[in-house]
């Protein structure tokens, strides 16, 4: 293949090189198309066909149903490491080994408090407040607590923001939760591991003097969690990225990766899932009218948990999640004819024409949710869990972004409004 793209506008040639990644994909570098063109810019709703960046964090392959972070596979990852191994893994470049991970761990124990002033923050929420408003909030409002960590241009700085974040966000799920149930807002216990500390701000009752961890949950939690830790430009993902290059500071940049995040057609979905298999249950499991609603282009309702920007076969990270949910629900003794449904949904839209000719699989939010909702995690905070999941794959983008110095995110537009007009006052209008 050529190492140059040439464009041809108005009998005029331009060059462009091509650049190859790791895994021979090819980039067209068009940093000086509109220079060079005198104005000329491409245009491309969505970004389907453009790259933001060059990323070392994850490659992904859509067409193959690949995912692997900083190389190894989700399917290893999911299977031999823990959370923060693969938090660690993403944020700086490699596997820890015992001593890296340790430090790792007990600088984030360090910082697993959060000032008792954030709690008449979420006191100030009403019981209806949505978990992904307040958790996206409280990761703002960090910000005020913690100043030191805006200005981060040295890696230590860097590092400092990153442990702070770590150790206080999964209090911020918890406090979000229990908000919700009317629960008071305690702390874990820093003697704990990492998901089972969260396991215990979320679970332990007022009432009860020890929480009793369950492996099945702490296990499948840590799971469900790698699964979700980072997914290349999605769009929180791009997100955050785009809100860090203005310099703004971590915490605020992962706070407006939650909110994206919040979107029914992005993590929202996980929710949104739960929502319609309860409504087919509801419907006497009647999952032929909903398999029409989804291909009737009049109707706006989308078959929740399928389809994906980028995968056009299988999401590799709901093949694990479906036998995580069938072990999960078997080793916890739970009948859910939610699962039911969900597999039957399945069969049906892998057999669809429709679903079949878009190749449109089950992704990573179609199974999470049975699992949570399994564990006694409110469907609310579904999307919650998913931005826990999320938060080092923010975060090692986010890094990588500022250790490349990269520039301020300004893309530009195809203006298609009025020409130049004088102004009317109000009497000719
Ligand atoms: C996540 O980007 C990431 O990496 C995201 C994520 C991550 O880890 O960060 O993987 C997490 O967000 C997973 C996706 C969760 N969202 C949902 O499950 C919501 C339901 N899915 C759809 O809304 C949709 O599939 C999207 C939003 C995910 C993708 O939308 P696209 O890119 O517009 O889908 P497409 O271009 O592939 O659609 C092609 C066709 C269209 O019909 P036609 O115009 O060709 O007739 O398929 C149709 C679409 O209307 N279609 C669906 C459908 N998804 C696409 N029809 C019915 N049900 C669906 N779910």
């Amino acid at each position: 293949m050529s190492d140059k793209a040439i464009l041809e506008i108005n009998g005029e040639k331009h060059e462009f090189p091509i650049m190859k990644g790791t895994e021979n994909e090819v980039a067209i570098d068009i940093k000086t198309l509109r220079g060079t063109t005198k104005g000329v810019i491409t245009l491309d709703s969505g970004y389907k066909n453009t790259g933001s960046c060059k990323s070392a964090i994850t490659f992904l392959d859509g067409e193959k149903g690949i995912l692997r972070y900083r190389g190894y596979t989700i399917e290893e990852l999911a299977e031999k490491a823990d959370f923060l191994e693969v938090a660690y893994l993403l944020i700086f470049g490699d596997l820890p080994n015992k001593e890296e991970l340790d430090k790792f761990h007990s600088d984030i124990k360090k910082h697993s408090v959060v000032d008792d002033d954030v709690k008449k923050i979420i006191d100030a929420f009403p019981k209806s407040a949505h978990p992904m408003g307040v958790l996206s909030s409280l990761t703002s409002a960090l910000t005020a607590f913690n100043p030191e960590s805006v200005n981060v241009d040295s890696e230590e700085d860097m590092y400092n923001a990153i442990v702070r974040l770590m150790g206080k966000l999964p209090i911020l799920v918890a406090w979000s939760m229990r908000k919700k149930k009317g629960l008071p807002l305690h702390y874990g216990d820093s003697s704990l591991g990492y998901v089972e500390n969260l396991l215990k701000m979320m679970f332990k009752q007022p009432n009860e003097e020890v929480y009793e961890q369950n492996p099945i949950l702490v296990d499948a939690l840590d799971k469900l969690l790698i699964l979700h830790a980072d997914h290349e430009q999605n769009c929180s993902t791009s997100t955050v990225r785009i809100t860090g290059s203005s310099h703004a500071g971590l915490f605020v940049s992962i706070a407006a990766g939650i909110s994206a995040l919040w979107g029914p057609l992005h993590g929202g979905a996980n929710q949104a899932v739960l929502e319609m298999l309860e409504a087919i249950k509801e419907d006497g499991g009647d999952t032929k009218k909903y398999m029409a609603k989804a291909k009737d282009k009049s109707d706006p309702f989308r078959l929740m948990g399928f389809g994906h920007r980028v995968y056009k076969n299988f999401d590799p990270r709901a093949k694990i999640i479906k036998v995580a949910a069938d072990e999960v629900l078997g080793d916890l003794g739970v009948e859910d004819p939610i699962l039911d449904i969900a597999k039957g949904l399945e069969k049906e839209a892998l057999e669809d024409q429709y679903f079949v000719d878009r190749k449109l699989y089950p992704n990573v939010d179609f199974y999470s949710g049975i699992i949570y909702r399994a564990m006694g995690i409110p469907t609310e905070m579904f999307t919650v869990m998913f931005a826990l999941g999320r938060l080092p794959g923010w975060i090692a983008q986010w890094r990588e972004m500022r250790l490349n110095k990269e520039p301020i995110g300004r893309p530009r537009q195809l203006y298609i409004g009025e020409n130049e007009r004088s102004f009317k006052s109000i009497e000719k209008r």
